[in-house]
């Protein structure tokens, strides 16, 4: 090795003062890239620290193999311990896919902001909010002392039983893409390494940890590996986190075909680490390219540390792969920031209504108003009087459950209810919608109901002006729905308050889609799905009209489970070996579906699906109504394919023919010549003042005008007419439509 690797130029070391001449190594040289860095601390790594670098231990006490917690860990997801000689900070692992999970590790009874589910972020159609989003969980993860985040869920919606749908961003690479890289680039702006996951297809719950996910390459690229290709190029990670599930039969963490396909293709530079349980072998994971087995005890044994010495010493692994293991993570560590600025467990107060501000505007900007027969809302803040039945609504809001379940301030609301191990119990976050409401309503007599006893739901209804009816939904890592019913008790609630002939407004906190047997006899349907630890005020806010609904569907609402792609998913429901102290999917007696044949709906997730079947849904990706109206006037595509570059953009027109102010999602779509469906090509939101017009530039991804060519490993554009449209959402004939003649290209990989 030079010795120019090690140290500082000596042109430099000239300008010193002598007493620091005792030369500074160059990894601690901020003006040196990244990469240099991370090399020269490699070659100044003995092999144990390198094997200690690329292994963490689970660090919270109740996992598996009643394991302690490890030494120096503040006590979360993991730990990596760090190498005080070489300035390497200790890896202190916490989930963050909604906001800091184990706040109160570090802190007693500490809570955190929970940032409203990915369908809502998604909603938002708006990668600046995201980019908002990461940024207070990372600051709120840097205040507590934890430098990595296991965020970044970018996992397409395929089926709207997946019980982790609330953590994911949709079901459109391109959307799904750009929302998680800008909720990365938020969390690293705060010296956070975040992840993205879970890679790749880990579209259902059921059986995950053996489910074989069975894909096509062209399909696959075009699908999930398109979002994952997205958020990591333009968010640039500092690690991906390879999945529980099979893919075409090989364990997607020692899968060299995943493994390898960021690093080689799309110019990843950072690390590749496992889910917690995901590890399966040692020789195998890590020729493939594995660089970090995470919580080594919920692997059936330890298969880096000794088992991976021992395997480079007999030469089953190269020397060189280790090193690289170890440069990855150290790349990542410093292009992160985290290496220069160690985040430290601080007890100062933060800003905790900025914070909540954020969560407030994300949820705001993000619910779904499905429903809102003859303009009943919004509700006039001179309302005499309001029955609010069900859900909880007198306390808070629901939220997810599993390994992104956040602690809020303040605690779970209601008494545990709900799986009695892990992922329950059941959490609502102290945000009521009912003490919101009444805040915006100071005339009314506001009165709840449980809605238990429907006869009370009915006769508070009876007696109000209008009832809003809360209706809910558990969603929670390790299992999926098994239906898309709420709960019998509350669809006969809803029939019955309906039956009153009051103004009904359903407001619906689930983590996915659901029947709605009374959808027409209701007047209006706010999807808030799970909203965040502001959920409160921005569910009022948006029923009176403080806020006008902008959010968007980022996952088609089917009628029925007998239009999704897999009507029938064995084993789904059920949450199976719930034994305290484990997650129940260590489970080995596991007898559920065994392998999901992808290609069914292949490139063609979520709407794509419903224009190729046929299928009218009952909301397609991308709807939402506003308390204005909007109609666009012109649409003109520029674009501009040289050689080396290929941008397009939509000049669209937009005006807001209501009466007022409000947020338009601008969607464009493009129709290949070959007739496979529309795909969205760029969006765009935009605020317009009540009857004003303007015309925005929505930049265009030409990849979604293309497919991708395995044999080629390139991106094809086919010579012919493109079809362009704008339109209120992925399925519907209103709208403009352009058409664009383009030649072949290849867009590079
Ligand atoms: C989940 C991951 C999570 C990890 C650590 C796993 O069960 O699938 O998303 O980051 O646990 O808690």
């Amino acid at each position: 090795m030079k010795l120019s690797q090690f140290f500082l130029t000596t042109s430099i070391l000239a300008t010193l003062p002598c007493t620091v001449l005792a030369m500074e190594p160059v990894w601690k040289d901020v003006k040196s890239p990244p990469g240099v860095r991370a090399k020269a601390l490699v070659n100044a790594m003995t092999q144990d620290e390198k094997l200690q670098l690329v292994m963490s231990r689970y660090a919270l006490g109740n996992g598996p193999k009643h394991h302690k917690i490890p030494e120096g860990a503040l006590g979360s997801a993991g730990y990596v311990p760090g190498i005080p000689r070489l300035g390497i900070p200790a890896q202190q692992i916490t989930d963050a896919g909604l906001g800091v999970t184990n706040p109160n590790q570090v802190r007693p009874n500490d809570g955190a902001t929970g940032m409203p589910s990915g369908q809502i972020l998604s909603g938002t159609f708006d990668p600046d909010l995201a980019y908002e989003a990461g940024k207070v969980m990372g600051k709120e993860a840097f205040h507590r002392g934890f430098n990595v985040l296991l965020g970044g869920g970018t996992v397409l919606v395929r089926d709207p039983r997946n019980g982790r749908n609330f953590e994911y961003l949709g079901e459109d690479p391109l959307l799904a893409g750009n929302i998680a890289a800008a909720q990365i680039q938020g969390v690293q702006s705060q010296h956070v390494l975040s992840t993205v996951k879970h890679f790749a297809f880990n579209a259902v719950e059921t059986n995950r940890m053996k489910v074989d996910m069975k894909i096509g390459e062209r399909a696959g690229r075009e699908s999930d590996l398109l979002a994952f290709e997205i958020a990591v190029k333009q968010g640039e990670p500092g690690a991906i986190m390879c999945a529980y599930n099979k893919v075409n039969g090989i364990y997607s963490c020692e899968n060299s075909y995943l493994l390898q396909l960021p690093k080689k293709a799309w110019g990843y530079r950072g690390y590749i680490l496992t889910d917690w349980g995901a590890t399966h072998s040692t020789v195998a994971a890590a020729n493939a390219g594995l660089d970090q087995e995470s919580a080594a005890e919920f692997d059936a044994k330890e298969y880096f540390g000794k088992p991976l010495k021992i395997a480079i010493k007999k030469g089953e692994v190269p020397q060189g792969r280790l090193d690289n293991m170890a440069y990855r993570i150290l790349y990542s560590m410093i292009h992160s920031g985290l290496y220069d600025h160690p985040a430290t467990k601080s007890f100062e107060p933060e800003d905790v209504a900025a914070h909540e501000a954020v969560a407030q505007q994300v949820a705001e900007n993000g619910m779904v108003l499905l429903k809102n027969h003859h303009n009943i809302l919004p509700l006039s803040p001179n309302i005499q009087s309001i029955a609010i039945i069900g859900g909880n609504a007198d306390k808070g809001v629901l939220s997810g459950g599993g390994s992104s379940q956040v602690t809020a301030r303040g605690g779970n609301i209601i008494s545990k209810t709900g799986p009695k191990t892990w992922p329950g119990p059941i959490s609502y976050f102290p945000s009521s919608p009912m003490k919101a409401i009444e805040a915006l309503a100071p005339k009314a007599r506001v009165n709840f109901a449980s809605g238990e006893n429907i006869q009370a739901a009915v006769d508070l209804a009876k007696q109000s002006d209008v009832a809003i009816v809360f209706a809910t939904k558990w969603s929670a890592e390790a299992f999926d729905s098994a239906d898309l019913q709420l709960s019998d008790a509350q669809n006969k609630s809803i029939e019955a308050v309906a039956k009153t002939g009051k103004p009904v407004v359903v407001v619906l906190e689930t983590g996915n889609p659901v029947e709605m047997p009374w959808l027409h006899d209701v007047d209006a349907v706010l999807a808030a799905w799970y909203p965040g630890t502001a959920g409160g005020p921005a569910i009022a806010n948006i029923l009176f009209g403080r806020v006008n609904p902008s959010g968007r569907l980022t996952t088609t609402w089917p009628k029925a489970l007998s239009q999704v792609p897999y009507p029938y998913i064995e084993g789904a429901g059920k949450i199976i070996n719930a034994d305290p102290g484990k997650r129940p999917q260590y489970s080995s007696d596991n007898q559920v579906v065994s392998s999901i044949d992808l290609n069914e709906d292949g490139a063609n997730v979520g709407y794509r699906w419903y224009e190729q079947k046929r299928l009218t849904p009952l909301f397609p990706f991308g709807y939402g109504l506003s308390y204005t109206t909007f109609k666009y006037k012109k649409l003109n595509i520029v674009k501009n394919f040289t050689s080396d570059k290929h941008t397009m953009i939509a000049n669209v027109t937009v005006k807001n023919t209501g009466n007022r102010d409000g947020a338009d999602v601008i969607q464009v779509y493009g129709k290949m010549p070959d007739g496979s469906p529309s795909r969205l090509l760029g969006f765009r939101k935009v605020d317009l003042k009540a009857g004003e017009t303007k015309t925005f530039d929505v930049p265009l991804f030409p990849a979604s005008l293309s497919h991708y060519e395995p044999a080629k490993h390139d991106w094809e554009i086919v010579p012919g007419n493109y079809e362009i449209f704008v339109r209120p959402d992925a399925l519907s004939h209103e709208g403009l439509k352009t058409t664009m003649h383009l030649d072949k290209i290849d867009l590079p990989d």
